[in-house]
């Protein structure tokens, strides 16, 4: 099941994802894609807040994977860990194996970001998200598409496998 949505605002992605993680469970893998300032960083931001987890999110430039502990949803049940993964910092699959993330991936929500082509191999069963951020000439004299915090982005959710075959994508994401 293939769903788009239009994400006008960062808040707007953030709401997104908070409407995502109500679905997260351990051991789901989400894989992001989208080019730099799209809002993969923003997105996860969201997600990690809406589950709970422990620290602050931000941008795994220094650092391949940030894992961070488990806590409470915002709906005060207990939620999983997050994993967070920047595959552009790696130079591919085997990589990504020697991070040993193998146990925390079963105790955890894990995102990649960038891991397109990369990351299937963790997990049949996957949430593929793509962040478009429109790119063009100014509409007007006002606006600079180009700058990080003017445009919508859209994006295209993609569930695929067994974990994915029965949720409504469509019906989840209205909520967003
Ligand atoms: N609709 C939107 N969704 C996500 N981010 C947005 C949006 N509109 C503006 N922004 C801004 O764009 C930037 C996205 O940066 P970031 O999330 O780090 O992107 P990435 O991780 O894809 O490189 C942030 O400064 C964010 O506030
Ligand atoms: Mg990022």
């Amino acid at each position: 099941m293939t769903v788009t949505l239009d994400l006008p605002s960062a808040d707007a992605t953030r709401a997104f994802a908070a409407a995502l993680a109500g679905e997260l469970r351990a051991g789901d893998l989400i894989i992001l894609t989208g080019d730099l300032g799209a809002g993969k960083t923003t997105f996860t931001q969201g997600l990690g807040a809406a589950l709970g987890v422990r620290g602050h999110v931000s941008s795994p430039t220094f650092i391949v994977a940030r894992e961070h502990a488990a806590g409470v949803r915002a709906d005060g049940t207990p939620g999983p860990g997050l994993v967070h993964v920047d595959a552009y910092r790696l130079g591919g699959l085997g990589e990504l194996d020697a991070l040993d993330l193998d146990s925390s991936l079963e105790e955890s929500v894990t995102v990649v970001e960038w891991g397109a082509g990369l990351a299937e191999a963790l997990t049949e069963d996957r949430l593929e998200i793509e962040l478009v951020r429109p790119r063009g000439g100014p509409v007007d004299g006002t606006v600079d598409l180009e700058h990080p915090e003017v445009g919508n982005r859209v994006a295209t959710v993609r569930g695929i496998g067994a974990r994915w075959a029965g949720v409504d994508l469509g019906a989840l994401l209205r909520t967003a």
